[in-house]
């Protein structure tokens, strides 16, 4: 009897679990033989490799302080405070509990740096994806010891930029919520607009219904806007003495009705947990928070593929490229002028270094062909001299055949400066014709459905690098290398912006664009700004694009994914 009701459940219940994950285990590629890139670096190259070395070396550093920079958060005496008198630990700690391992990848850590209204370290909130149990997260953790962890406008831009990677990827999403609300001074620039303050909220509703798991853990203060996050979050963990939310605190208490009442009184977790049903597990203290955390995102319904071995990843064809990944520093071009074939970058990406190039011998100015990064097929667009009309026909069909295959893409941009327009008939026309194709490549590349991938390897510079997958263009990941160059002109070329047949004097004009054109096409000065993901070192390029690759796969292990008609309700 029990035996039949056991195949019962085997054959009727168990069944679809088992039978996606067995598929899961046994999906793997056809067979391929692509051809090998082999391109060594040849002495005709030394002189521009060398130029790159010194450039990349520089540019190494510069990253390095910034990232010393950012740990140094606020200060010595922001630390004190927050360790010591309010007892709490710094975010490094909380996500050294929280995750499985210190190998997640953290999204744009130079946010806020050399912002208008001064550096504002991570942009008071760390944010990236890492695995819980073996499930990659994004988090958002905000950092009290900046400002008491509230919001400036560029921490606003990176929570949605963290919340907008969950709901492309479909990822589920942890908040670590410690924040006095909005920062004050710059109120009107975070409140009232689409993508400010009340996005967060939006948000958390929308990837609710979407069946985007969401929890928050309460482990400082959740002031006025800050309190939605963990009432809107699916489930939450507040930390006693440590957790408040109120949507005013006990100073405006005071000041409204006289009455003196402590922040445990007016919002503590035992209140929450107790009483308003704000949260739903009281724990007594930080450590047991993120144990919580951590069993709950184990009750998600996900069916996660084995682990591969070494050997079976060996066995399915993963090699390593032909040349070490150092030497990217000396690919990375130091100007247009000092790019290389980039099929020697490609060389140094891919497995075993092979690369199954289309239309090698049309529109050479554009690299198009399939290659595996770590296992994963890929289709590879990437620059490789003017976006000319035949390079942009080829970009077209190239990025439609991946979308027809549903391969993803990895873009590697490197723009080429555009020299003045020239005004004659004959010239008119070849332009008429250039914009016309790249119209229809940026339409491709928009309208694929594809995940993308963008590393920009060198200039980032007007339209190319809208059909090259730019921000705009909502690539599912947009990383820079340090070398990169980020402005609408390249640096050097500011006289095209400027009307022509200028007088002598007139070309002072043009200097002073050329050197703000330097100055602010840095990839630091973007990434400041939170126009990408992150500043990633070449030699990092294809670990991170692998990790990227296994977040993005990862949706298809979420059992149960058909959207809801309403998110879930605290009520
Ligand atoms: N806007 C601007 N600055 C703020 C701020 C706010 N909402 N809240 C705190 N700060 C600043 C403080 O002035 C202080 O700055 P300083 O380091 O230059 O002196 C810093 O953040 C830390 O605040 P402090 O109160 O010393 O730290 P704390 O750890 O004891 O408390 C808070 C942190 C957030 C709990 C507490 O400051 C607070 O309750 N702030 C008010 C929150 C609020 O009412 N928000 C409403 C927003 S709509």
């Amino acid at each position: 009897m029990y035996r039949r009701i056991a195949r019962w459940v085997e054959q009727h219940w168990q069944c679809p679990v088992r039978s996606m994950a067995t598929v899961a285990r046994r999906r793997k590629g056809l067979p391929s033989a692509f051809p090998v890139l082999d391109l060594p670096l040849k002495p005709i190259h030394r002189h521009i490799y060398e130029a790159n070395i010194r450039n990349s070396t520089a540019c190494k550093n510069k990253y390095m302080e910034l990232r010393e920079k950012v740990k140094k958060g606020s200060g010595e005496n922001a630390i004190a405070r927050h360790t010591q008198r309010n007892k709490k630990l710094l975010v490094k700690d909380r996500l050294q509990l929280l995750l499985d391992d210190e190998d997640f990848l953290e999204l744009s850590p130079f946010a806020g740096l050399g912002l208008p209204y001064g550096d504002i370290p991570s942009a008071g909130c760390l944010t990236g994806i890492g695995r819980i149990n073996g499930l990659w997260c994004v988090f958002l953790a905000n950092d009290a010891t900046v400002k008491g962890g509230t919001a400036y406008p560029i921490t606003v831009k990176k929570q949605l930029r963290a919340q907008e990677v969950a709901i492309q990827n479909r990822l589920p999403c942890v908040y670590l919520v410690d924040s006095g609300g909005a920062f004050l001074p710059l109120q009107s620039e975070i409140f009232p607009d689409k993508n400010q303050g009340g996005r967060t909220f939006y948000n958390e509703a929308i990837m609710s219904a979407m069946k985007i798991p969401q929890v928050s853990v309460v482990c400082g203060s959740c002031t006025a806007g800050g309190a939605y996050i963990p009432t809107m979050a699916e489930e939450t963990v507040m930390v006693h003495r440590i957790g408040t939310i109120f949507l005013g605190g006990p100073p405006l208490v005071k000041a409204a009705s006289g009455e003196e009442v402590t922040p445990e009184d007016l919002g503590g977790a035992r209140l929450h947990a107790e009483v308003s049903g704000c949260v739903d597990h009281f724990v007594w203290g930080e450590k047991e928070a993120y144990e919580y955390t951590r069993n709950i995102i184990s009750t998600l319904n996900y069916q996660l593929p084995e682990e591969e071995s070494n050997e079976e990843k060996a066995k399915k064809g993963e090699e390593e490229p032909l040349y070490g990944s150092e030497e990217l520093l000396g690919l990375a071009p130091l100007n247009y002028n000092h790019s290389l074939d980039v099929k020697m970058v490609v060389s140094r990406l891919t497995d075993g270094s092979r690369f199954q190039e289309f239309k090698a011998r049309y529109g050479t100015t554009l690299v198009t062909g399939f290659a595996k990064i770590h296992g994963h097929q890929v289709g590879i667009v990437a620059s490789n001299g003017e976006l000319s009309y035949e390079a942009s026909l080829k970009g077209s069909h190239f990025v439609q055949l991946c979308d027809q295959r549903d391969i993803p893409l990895v873009f590697l941009q490197n723009t080429v400066p555009r020299p003045g327009l020239t005004l004659s008939p004959a010239q008119a026309e070849i332009n008429t014709n250039c914009l016309k194709a790249r119209g229809a490549m940026m339409s491709t590349v928009a309208c694929a459905s594809v995940p993308k991938i963008t590393v920009v390897i060198g200039g980032c510079h007007g339209a190319d690098s809208y059909a090259m997958c730019g921000r705009a263009f909502e690539p599912n990941f947009l990383f820079l290398w340090p070398n990169a160059r980020v402005s609408l002109v390249a640096p050097g070329h500011g006289g095209s912006l400027l009307p022509p047949g200028r007088e002598a004097e007139e070309l002072k004009e043009e200097q002073e664009m050329n050197s703000k054109l330097k100055e602010e096409s840095s990839a630091f000065f973007s990434s400041g700004r939170l126009w990408d993901d992150g500043v990633i070192l070449p030699q990092d390029t294809r670990k991170v694009i692998r990790d990227c690759l296994d977040i993005i796969q990862q949706q298809q292990y979420q059992l149960s994914t058909e959207k809801l008609r309403s998110p879930l309700l605290r009520v």
